[in-house]
């Protein structure tokens, strides 16, 4: 299902609204969360339902898509803290309610099969939020990531590394590697969700929706699931057809 909406702010109460009704029906649902710039308007628009009633997230559990391996504990722009700043405290949860993958672990592998192991035990995901990478990537399976993969450590395409250089001070700072769900681990998520925004992703877009399936683009694997969402401004889908 792809949903064309007029820009940013609408796509953010058009996903919020979702997940209210997800977590009406469903108190203790596990939401995963990706982090980067598009799905700001999202959270911003659950933190605001949460203020002014509509939505009671109090027993919500909150998982990560994928993090940054190396970077310290507690730094700012680790996903775990990005996670915890935009969404855990404006939703007024705790760490408790919160799982996310080791990017410091001493035996990184192990880290990220004991993740997948966490997500299974936790039930599985309910609605997994993805963005899309300029190189169509989701969650960080850059292209030519295996369909079925599992969460295991990748390496950064320097194209991602420079896309993200804005959130840190130079590019030398963004790490190069990462732990990321894998595509078969984002695929067993009940709904998938996935927002672009932006003439930058039109072309993304285009091939994930329009493309033939592809592990040249990672996000064409959402064809394969019988309940993908795919929002997008009316930039993102300047391309389709
Ligand atoms: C982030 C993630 C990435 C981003 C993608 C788009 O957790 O998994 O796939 O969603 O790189 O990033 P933005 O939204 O900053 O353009």
């Amino acid at each position: 299902e792809i949903v064309i909406v007029p820009d940013a702010r609408a796509a953010g109460e058009l996903i919020a609204a979702a997940i209210t009704d997800l977590l009406t029906d469903k108190p203790d649902a596990l939401l995963g969360v990706a982090t980067g710039s598009t799905p700001l308007p999202i959270y911003q628009a659950l933190a605001e339902r949460v203020r002014d009633g509509r939505l009671d997230a109090a027993e919500a559990r909150i998982c990560q898509l994928d993090e940054y391996v190396g970077l310290p504990a507690g730094h700012p722009e680790s996903y775990r803290s990005v996670v915890l700043r935009e969404v855990v405290e404006p939703l007024g949860l705790t760490e408790d309610s919160f799982l996310g993958p080791d990017g410091n672990a001493s035996d990184i592998a192990a880290a990220a099969t004991a993740y997948d192991r966490a997500l299974a035990e936790a039930g599985g995901v309910d609605l997994q939020l993805l963005g899309i990478g300029t190189d169509g990537h989701i969650g960080f399976n850059e292209p030519c990531s295996s369909l079925s993969s599992r969460t295991r450590i990748k390496t950064l395409t320097r194209q991602t590394r420079e896309d993200n250089a804005r959130f840190f001070d130079s590019l030398d700072e963004v790490p190069h590697h990462v732990i990321t769900q894998g595509i078969g681990t984002i695929l067993e998520a009940r709904h998938l969700v996935l927002l672009a925004t932006g003439e930058a992703k039109a072309e993304a877009v285009a091939l994930a929706v329009e493309g033939p399936l592809s592990a040249v683009v990672p996000a064409s694997a959402l064809q394969l699931h019988p309940h993908a969402t795919v929002v997008v401004d009316e930039a993102a889908a300047s391309r389709l057809k």
